[in-house]
C-alpha cells in the first residue's frame, strides 16, 4: 500500500505536467485548475480527508508532506494567475492598437447659423446685387424716429396697432423699436436722395402668444428717387421673392394702411407648406402676410426735409421669422426661440458656401 508521503510526492509531479501542458493560460483555465486541484472536492482536499486513515506515528510526516503538496501547488498557481493577466493585458493590446497621433473624434453635433441669420443673409445678398447699401440702426430709440417722423404723432389711433415697451428717461420718450422703419428716418437725416437701402434687425411689441413673439425681426427697405412708382415697388418685391422662394412663388398685394405709405399694401406669400392648399400653418387661406409696403408718404419727407415735388419713394417691411419660416417650412414659429440644440445643427449643410 502506497503512503500517503508517496502519493502526495507523485500528486506534485501531476499537478507540474497538468500545469506545464494547459493549452491556454487564461483566468479561466487556472481558475477550473485551481478548482480541480485544491477545490472542495479537489485531489488536495480528498487527500487531506484520507489523513484520519494514516496511524497517529506517521501522521506527523504524512502532514509535512501533504503542506509542501498544497504550498507547491499554490505557488504554482499565484504564477500561473499572473501570466493568464499578463496574456489578457497583451491581447487587449493586440486588439485596440492605439495611435495616440491619429486626430481626435469630432463632436457629433455641429455647429450651424440661425435661420433667421441665414434668411437675413440670403436677402442682403440678394438686395445689394440690386445695388442696396446695408443699413443699421439703433433698437432702443427715440420716439421721434419710432413713430413721430413716420407720420405717427402723439394720439395718432395707429400706434395702438403696436403696442410697445417705453422706456422710462429723463429726456425724450425711447421705447424699444417696434418697427426697422425707425432706420428709414435715420438714413434720410443722414443721405441725400437717391437713396436706396435696406435695413435688417431686431423688433420689440408687447406680444405674446401662439404666433407672436415679443421679440422678431424684419429687414426693411427704402428707396427715393425721382419717378418712383407703385410699378417700381412691386416689381422689385416680386423679383426678390422670385429669386430667394424660386420662380413659382406666388404673391399678392392687399390694400392695406400703413401712416407712413400712401398707398399702402401687405404682401402675402403663397404657403410654401400646402402650395396654396391650405394647412394649419396658414390657417386654412393658403396665404402667408410676410410684411408691409407702399409709397412713402410726402409727410415723411417733410419731416427729414425731402422736396416730396421732386422726390418718391418706395418702403418695405418683411418679417425675416416668417420669411425663415416659409423657406425651410418650419411647421411653428416658436422653434426659431427655443434653442433646440437638434433643429439648429440641421442647419449647417446651408453654412457659408453652400446652396442656402
Ligand atoms: N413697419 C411696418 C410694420 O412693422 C411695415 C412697413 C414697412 C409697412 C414699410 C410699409 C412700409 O408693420
Amino acid at each position: 500500500m502506497t503512503t500517503i508521503m508517496e502519493r502526495a510526492n507523485a500528486l506534485l509531479i501531476e499537478f507540474e505536467q497538468n500545469a506545464t501542458s494547459m493549452e491556454k493560460v487564461t483566468p479561466e483555465t487556472v481558475e477550473e485548475l485551481r478548482i480541480h486541484w485544491l477545490g472542495k472536492k479537489g485531489i488536495v482536499t480528498r487527500l487531506f480527508e484520507d489523513m484520519r486513515h494514516v496511524p497517529n506515528e506517521e501522521k506527523r510526516d504524512a502532514g509535512k508532506s501533504m503542506n509542501v503538496l498544497k504550498t507547491s501547488i499554490e505557488a504554482s498557481l499565484e504564477v500561473l494567475k499572473s501570466k493568464a493577466a499578463d496574456s489578457v493585458f497583451h491581447s487587449i493590446l493586440n486588439r485596440a492598437p492605439l495611435d495616440i497621433t491619429l486626430p481626435s473624434q469630432k463632436d457629433t453635433l455641429k455647429g450651424a447659423l440661425h435661420p433667421i441669420t441665414l434668411m437675413q443673409q440670403k436677402l442682403l445678398k440678394e438686395f445689394r446685387q440690386h445695388g442696396f447699401t446695408v443699413y443699421d440702426g439703433p433698437e432702443t430709440d427715440f420716439d421721434f424716429y419710432n413713430f413721430t417722423a413716420l407720420n405717427l404723432p402723439a394720439d395718432h389711433p395707429a400706434r395702438d396697432m403696436q403696442d410697445t415697451f417705453h422706456l422710462k428717461t429723463n429726456q425724450d420718450i425711447m421705447v424699444l423699436r417696434t418697427q426697422t422703419s425707425n432706420i428709414q428716418i435715420h438714413a434720410m437725416l443722414q443721405e441725400k436722395p437717391p437713396l436706396r437701402i435696406v435695413a435688417p434687425g431686431r423688433v420689440y411689441r408687447v406680444d405674446s402668444d401662439q404666433t407672436h413673439t415679443p421679440i422678431f425681426h424684419q429687414i426693411e427697405g427704402l428707396v427715393v428717387d425721382k419717378k418712383i412708382s407703385f410699378a417700381d415697388l412691386k416689381g422689385m418685391i416680386q423679383s426678390m421673392l422670385h429669386s430667394i422662394y424660386g420662380a413659382s412663388a406666388k404673391t399678392r398685394f392687399r390694400p392695406s394702411y400703413f401712416p407712413f405709405v400712401e398707398p399702402g399694401a401687405e404682401v402675402d406669400m403663397q404657403c410654401t407648406h400646402c402650395q396654396g392648399e391650405g394647412c394649419k400653418i396658414c390657417k386654412n387661406t393658403g396665404w402667408l402676410e410676410i410684411g408691409g409696403c407702399g409709397m412713402v408718404h410726402p409727410n415723411v419727407f417733410e419731416a427729414v426735409s425731402y422736396d416730396s415735388e421732386e422726390y418718391t419713394g418706395f418702403a418695405f417691411g418683411f418679417g425675416l421669422d416668417r420669411m425663415a419660416m416659409l423657406n425651410w417650412q418650419l411647421p411653428d414659429l416658436r422653434q426659431l426661440f427655443e434653442g433646440d440644440a437638434d433643429f439648429q445643427s440641421q442647419f449647417s449643410v446651408f453654412a457659408e458656401g453652400a446652396p442656402c
